[in-house]
């Protein structure tokens, strides 16, 4: 795995954020990268994750419930657009996949979620448009080729 802390990226007119990249080099990497990083969420945390389709969102998200012992394999919540996941907390897996516009999201109660003191992890998180909160943790995933993947993941610094 290589890790690559390219450091604050600030601007004037930018908020500070922290940004990293990584490439892995296998499913299983991408899942253990997934797992350490679940492990140091906090409760109100919320994780968009982004990446054309098969690029590992689902991998990331399954690493991640992993990592905050949750014993349940996660799949996509292809027809529901949110699973809940019990362990020490919850987990809220979003997959949006399927969404139109925004204002689907008014039925699906969104916001409340990140409220409730669980984590969100959400695939397809560009569907959502501006509906996400501040403190979103943005996970992209690029193809690179069959069994590469570039790992791009920014915190906003607060
Ligand atoms: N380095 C890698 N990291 C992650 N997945 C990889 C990697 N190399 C190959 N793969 C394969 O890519 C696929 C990723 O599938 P996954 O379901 O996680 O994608 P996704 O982004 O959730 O897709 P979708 O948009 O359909 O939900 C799997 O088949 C996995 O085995
Ligand atoms: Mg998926």
């Amino acid at each position: 795995m290589t890790e690559n802390n390219a450091g604050p990226d600030s601007g004037p007119f930018t908020e500070i954020k922290m940004k990293k990249e990584l490439i892995t080099r296998s499913s299983e990497e991408t899942l253990m990268f997934g797992e350490k990083f679940g492990r140091d969420l906090k409760k109100g945390d919320v994780v968009a994750l982004t990446g054309d389709l098969g690029a590992g969102k689902t991998i990331i998200a399954k690493g991640i419930a992993m990592g905050m012992d949750i014993i349940d394999d996660i799949t996509s919540p292809t027809f529901t657009l949110m699973e809940i996941y019990d362990g020490h907390i919850p987990l809220y897996h979003f997959d949006l996949y399927r969404i139109e516009n925004e204002s689907e999201l008014d039925l699906l109660y969104f916001e409340e979620y990140w409220e409730n003191g669980g984590i969100s992890v959400i695939e397809w998180a560009d569907r959502a448009g501006s509906r996400l909160p501040d403190n979103t943790i943005r996970i992209n995933i690029e193809y690179i080729d069959e069994n590469s993947r570039r790992i791009v993941i920014e915190r906003p610094d607060n």
